[in-house]
């Protein structure tokens, strides 16, 4: 099964929107000149509106980083799927680790916010991973589990085309120390596997599976030749013109 790739970049808490709206527009030129790929951004909320203006018309999606279950109400400093629909914002990042291990956010929060983003027509890129702990202690696997089970608990075989699926391995992000190929394509297959006992068979085979941890230009080629890896969702690279295009043209 042909799976179309996703090069996914978030930028987390940097960049003002002058320095958003300039990268995002070279982000777009990167992003026109590959059409058999998709390229996704996801700027700070503050960015959002500059970065939806900016890259309107041009080949490249706008991603929020997080999402509210909720349509409104008294959700103090949370941002809804209508809000991000008004701006054109396509995706959402739900459950990263940085939301998960600093913000305490836990897989039954995370559920509610994955349906909240699929019911106001968000696209949610639903990420997992481990921490170095539970790896030494040979639990990645199980973790995993328990993090997609949750995570899309409730969600129907139909919608299951919307989602996206991010394996970052915590112990990756930030630390220049990437997954192996071999790691990462193994994780993956066993979420494929998953995906096929919870969903059917086709549906698993037709979802996008993005590695995310420390991506680089130098790795990325690699990465991406696995048969389960189907794009990267990228952090610090993401944040340079130039690295993030030779990440959006991997080989
Ligand atoms: P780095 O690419 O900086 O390791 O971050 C990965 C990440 O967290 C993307 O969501």
């Amino acid at each position: 099964m042909q799976r179309r790739p996703l090069i996914a970049g978030n930028w987390k808490m940097h960049l003002t929107q002058k320095e958003a709206v300039a990268l995002a527009q070279s982000v777009a030129e990167s992003s026109n000149a590959c059409l058999d790929r998709d390229v996704m951004i996801a700027p700070s909320f503050t960015s959002l509106a500059a970065v939806c203006a900016a890259v309107q018309g041009a080949r490249v999606l706008v991603g929020a980083q997080n999402i509210a279950w909720e349509k409104e109400g008294a959700f103090t400093g949370e941002i809804s799927a209508p809000m991000l629909n008004d701006l054109g914002v396509a995706m959402a990042i739900i459950g990263h680790s940085e939301r998960r291990h600093i913000f305490g956010e836990d897989n039954a929060m995370i559920n509610r916010r994955l349906h909240g983003a699929l019911q106001g027509r968000i696209l949610p890129i639903l990420c997992i991973g481990e921490t170095l702990a539970e790896r030494e202690a040979a639990k990645t696997l199980s973790v995993l589990e328990a993090q997609v089970r949750h995570g899309l608990a409730g969600v129907s075989g139909e919608r299951m085309h919307q989602v996206v699926v991010a394996y970052e391995p915590v112990w990756a992000i930030g630390t220049g120390r990437t997954a192996t190929k071999e790691q990462a394509q193994e994780a993956h297959a066993f979420v494929r596997q998953l995906l096929g006992e919870i969903f059917e068979k086709n549906i698993a085979m037709a979802v996008r599976i993005l590695y995310g941890g420390s991506v680089k230009p130098d790795n990325i080629d690699d990465l991406m030749a696995q048969p389960d890896i189907d794009g990267a969702l990228v952090g610090g690279a993401a944040l340079k013109a130039e690295s993030f295009d030779r990440i959006v043209r991997f080989q």
